[in-house]
């Protein structure tokens, strides 16, 4: 198997090779507050590196996600997604796991774009396993960044030959709150710009944006996110976004009514929802996405090329996909001095 960043390819082609450039180098001026947490840094294999665990603690992680992915095929989705709600806020902490309490009654999970969020019980036998191999060892920051990692190996990067290495020794943050995740977590409506300026607060180049905007490549949305595209968009005649292909719009109202049930959903790429692939661009390039969010980054004159070229090319792009999960998974990494790696994932020690 392959690592993730360690290939360069020669076929390409000259845009491909310009856009390399670009990413690497943003990506060497953008990498410099991470790895700072457990006691060692954050390293692939911590845990066996560090003589804290003989059991393979990635190898529990992986077949805990294999398992769940026999009975439910949108476990990989629910995994991705649950890794990038819980980085954007207060950074990769296990935060989101935190059930309400009588001292804490409105953690993360329960704000709104939470409400979705799901993978919790995958997460939940993981660490029971972990517990039982190395009790109070393995963070629950940690079993989420495996879990995704996972989740886009075992739907795609293994399809290109490619694997991911993912690093350990993250610790769990002991803050919560739904406020904080409510202001910061992306809304669907933002547009191109307004998704660029919230990735580069968090450290991210419009290219990584694009880039892990692609997770959109498996997965679901529920009909509500999608609504106001299909029956009132504002200055339309037919209240149909004209920026949808018409065709592609007609599929979504007959999955969509104007007043869905809430549990109703549509699939992010109608093509194949259940693997990590460049269709998410594919789509997008013929007016296929769903998400107002997803379109912007199709339409807007800056994001176009970048958005093109992973509509080119698979590998390349799962290859940049892979090195800005790690980048996403090492944001604002607790230290031993606001940290802990919890017994029980959904409550602080
Ligand atoms: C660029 C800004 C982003 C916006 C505005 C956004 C918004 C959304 C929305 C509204 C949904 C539908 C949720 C639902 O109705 O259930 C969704 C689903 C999803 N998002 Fe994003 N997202 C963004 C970036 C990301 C990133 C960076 C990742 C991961 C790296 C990600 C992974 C996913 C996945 C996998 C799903 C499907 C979840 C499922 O099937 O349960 N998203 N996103």
């Amino acid at each position: 198997m392959e690592r993730v960043g360690r290939r360069f390819r020669s076929c390409i082609g000259l845009p491909g090779i310009a856009a390399v450039f670009v990413v690497l180098v943003s990506s060497a001026l953008q990498w410099h507050h991470v790895y700072a947490q457990q006691p060692g840094g954050l390293v692939v294999g911590y845990y066996q590196n560090n003589g804290l665990c003989d059991a393979d603690v990635e190898g529990i992680v992986t077949s805990t996600v294999q398992q769940a992915m026999q009975s439910d095929s949108t476990v990989p989705a629910g995994l991705l997604r649950l890794l990038f709600h819980d980085c954007w806020v207060e950074g990769c902490d296990g935060s989101i796991l935190i059930d309400p309490t009588a001292s804490n009654p409105n953690p993360e999970k329960t704000a709104n774009p939470n409400l979705t969020v799901r993978g919790y019980d995958v997460i939940d036998q993981a660490k029971s396993a972990l517990e039982q191999a190395c009790p109070q060892t393995v963070s629950c920051a940690d079993i989420v960044a495996l879990a995704a990692r996972d989740s886009v190996i075992l739907t795609g990067l293994s399809n290109q030959g490619l694997t991911l290495d993912m690093p350990t020794g993250r610790l769990d943050g002991f803050v919560s709150s739904a406020a904080e995740a409510n202001s910061q977590l992306v809304s669907s409506q933002s547009t191109a710009e307004q998704l660029t300026q919230q990735f580069a607060q968090q450290g991210f180049s419009q290219d990584e944006m694009i880039t892990l905007s692609g997770a959109h490549t498996i997965g679901v949305a529920h009909c509500n996110e999608v609504t106001g595209r299909l029956y009132n968009f504002p200055g339309s005649p037919n209240g149909v976004d004209p920026t949808l292909d018409p065709i592609y719009a007609a599929q979504l109202q007959a999955q969509c009514s104007p007043n869905p049930d809430p549990s109703t959903t549509v699939d992010l790429d109608p093509i194949t929802p259940f693997v990590m692939d460049n269709n998410y661009y594919r789509n997008g390039v013929t007016n296929r996405a769903v998400l107002a969010s997803d379109t912007a980054i199709f339409e807007d004159f800056q994001t176009q090329f970048a958005s093109n070229l992973n509509s080119d090319d698979d590998l390349f792009w799962e290859q940049k996909f892979g090195d800005a999960l790690v980048h996403l998974s090492t944001l604002n990494l607790k230290s031993v001095n606001d940290g802990e790696v919890r017994t029980n994932c959904r409550m602080v020690n």
